[in-house]
């Protein structure tokens, strides 16, 4: 079960929410236009609205976070930057508020928590200041925040964190977004290595390394977008065997793009030897979570990774 932090007195009041994700298939690649596979998971950010005389407060009492953002700082964190831009764009510069923040996905853990944060303050904005933003305007400004907190995103978590559908994604000028219909829901354990996972760190590395090979970068995501495609027919058809196979060699591309981690590699073999099908770093990697497809064991394999002492949780994907 899952613990959720809205309380009480939240209900019926007017909170945005953003959703959580997995990358099932093809994360880094997707930033170089190929396709990627992603779900939402069942933890959200929750956000919500109150008026205050001036400035902008911010308050997420699970992270012990209460602050004033200074928008006259020397060098703003990127969170209060992409505030102000978003506040620009609203046309709400100036408004005094009070933003309270329930994060029910965790912090670093390449779970999208950055967009699903993005996503929950546009809509606690959106019902608050009565904006009638349509979803596809929430996703482009969540979509400019992301660009605050990693430089080249590649649109894929603001989306997931907006719509919250299973999902074929491909960037782009007007980026692919189809929604896939699973036959039946998917069973996904998340294992989590507890060490942070930085999105804009790993994505730069990638890059710096790419731009050094091109040719042998340029093969790596062709074979992963190679992945992708046969993953989706996979996942169509419930095929888990093929599906966690894709996974297994994503899992390798992504080590040789040097994105998984001691931690991330432990998590993995467990998963394995715990009867996963398949198992694969999710998100951004270098730390943050893998994913674990183990249709006849989820709870052993989950068990396991908590007795090695990292955390996991059993989510279901799709479906209803
Ligand atoms: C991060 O969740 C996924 C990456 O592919 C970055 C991106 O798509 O922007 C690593």
């Amino acid at each position: 079960t899952l613990k959720t932090e809205t309380p009480d007195t939240l209900e019926g009041e007017a909170l945005g929410a953003g959703h959580g994700k997995i990358i099932l298939l093809g994360e880094h690649s997707v930033v170089y236009g190929r396709r990627a596979i992603a779900a939402p998971i069942p933890l959200a950010i929750q956000a919500r609205i109150e008026d205050t005389r001036e400035g902008i407060e911010l308050i997420i009492p699970r992270w012990g976070v209460e602050q004033r953002l200074d928008f006259d700082a020397k060098r703003p964190p990127s969170f209060t930057r992409s505030m102000a831009r978003l506040l620009e764009s609203l046309g709400l510069t100036g408004r005094g508020m009070r933003i309270e923040i329930f994060p029910n996905v965790p912090r670093a853990m390449g779970l999208g928590g950055s967009a699903a944060l993005a996503v929950a303050v546009i809509r606690a904005m959106n019902v608050h200041f009565g904006l009638g933003l349509s979803d596809a305007r929430v996703n482009e400004l969540a979509f400019e925040c992301e660009k605050f907190a990693h430089g080249t995103p590649s649109g894929l978590d603001n989306t997931l964190a907006t719509y919250g559908d299973v999902t074929l994604f491909r960037a782009g000028e007007q980026p692919m977004r189809e929604v896939i219909e699973l036959p039946e829901p998917l069973p996904i354990v998340i294992g989590m290595s507890g060490v942070e996972s930085l999105t804009a760190k790993t994505v730069t590395r990638v890059r710096e390394a790419w731009k050094k090979n091109p040719a042998i970068y340029e093969r790596i995501f062709d074979e992963i977008d190679g992945l992708v495609g046969l993953g989706l027919d996979a996942l169509k058809t419930s095929d888990y065997d093929t599906l966690g196979e894709m996974m297994n060699v994503c899992q390798g591309l992504l080590n040789a793009m040097q994105v998984s981690s001691w931690e991330l590699e432990e998590l993995i073999q467990i998963a394995r030897n715990n009867g996963a099908l398949g198992a694969k770093l999710t998100g951004g990697g270098g730390g943050g979570s893998i994913i674990a497809l183990a249709p006849e064991n989820s709870a052993g394999v989950a068990r396991a990774i908590r007795a090695a002492g990292y955390h996991a949780i059993e989510v279901t994907v799709g479906g209803a």
